[in-house]
């Protein structure tokens, strides 16, 4: 009895433990910037190539500015346009909920060197994407009059390519004006693709998951509009 009591006391500390091992930043308001980088594969850890994204927010949406470091494939399908599976080559990507719990309803938003763009809700109800429970993508139809846009730079010599994204803020029922206070939950993801390794991918995240799946959301990251 006392084993098993000290034995669930162990596994409280290290869920505590775990918890508090989530990333975290705070957003200010435009034009100053919160900003995040990561250097790590999914899930092995290993050397990945330098991720930044700078967060900020105005009134009415969240800006996100995203900035791919030592690249060298700048791999896109050009058959490719809105809403459609850039996944499977390079892409910098963002997973967004407004609230602290482990989501099972989020953003996906993506951009590729491109500049094409996907948005969806994703329904993730297993948290994980357990095999046999439901997984599903409601996109986003009409993103430029909803207020999502993209302004994407790609600079070769520089072996970088950054992505201005917008995302509208009352898509998450924030109401104009009332960002700031708000508390999230986000994960931001990049694909490293070469036409030699496609379909494979080289994968890395600002909270890595402990398998190559980004829909794992106990390791999203804790961010919040100061
Ligand atoms: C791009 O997509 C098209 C249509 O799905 C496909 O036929 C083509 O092979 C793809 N190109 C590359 C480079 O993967
Ligand atoms: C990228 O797409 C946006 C719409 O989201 C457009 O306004 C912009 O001109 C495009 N081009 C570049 C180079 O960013």
């Amino acid at each position: 009895m006392h084993s098993i009591l000290s034995l669930a006391a162990a596994a409280g500390l290290l869920a505590t433990a775990s918890a508090t091992r989530l990333p975290s930043v705070n957003v200010p308001s435009c034009p100053r910037v919160g900003s995040i980088s990561y250097s790590k594969s999914v899930p092995d850890l290993t050397p990945f190539p330098r991720t930044q994204v700078d967060l900020c927010y105005t009134d009415k949406s969240l800006e996100l500015t995203f900035i791919a470091y030592d690249e060298v494939n700048y791999f896109f399908n050009a058959s490719q346009g809105t809403n459609d599976d850039i996944w499977e080559y390079e892409v910098m990507e963002a997973f967004i909920y407004k609230g602290t719990e482990d989501p099972q309803t989020y953003v996906e938003l993506e951009v590729n060197p491109n500049n094409v763009t996907y948005q969806a809700f994703v329904y993730n109800p297993s948290k994980n994407r357990a095999v046999g429970a439901p997984f599903d993508h409601f996109f986003v139809s009409d993103p430029a009059t909803d207020g999502f846009s993209a302004k994407t730079v790609l600079n070769k010599p520089a072996k970088t390519w950054k992505s201005s994204v917008t995302v509208p803020l009352g898509i998450f029922n924030v109401d104009v004006g009332k960002a700031r206070g708000t508390s999230w939950r986000m994960n931001f993801f990049r694909t490293v693709v070469s036409p030699e390794i496609y379909p494979n991918q080289i994968l890395g995240g600002w909270s890595p998951p402990d398998q190559a799946s980004f829909h794992i959301t106990k390791f999203f990251g804790r961010v919040n509009f100061v």
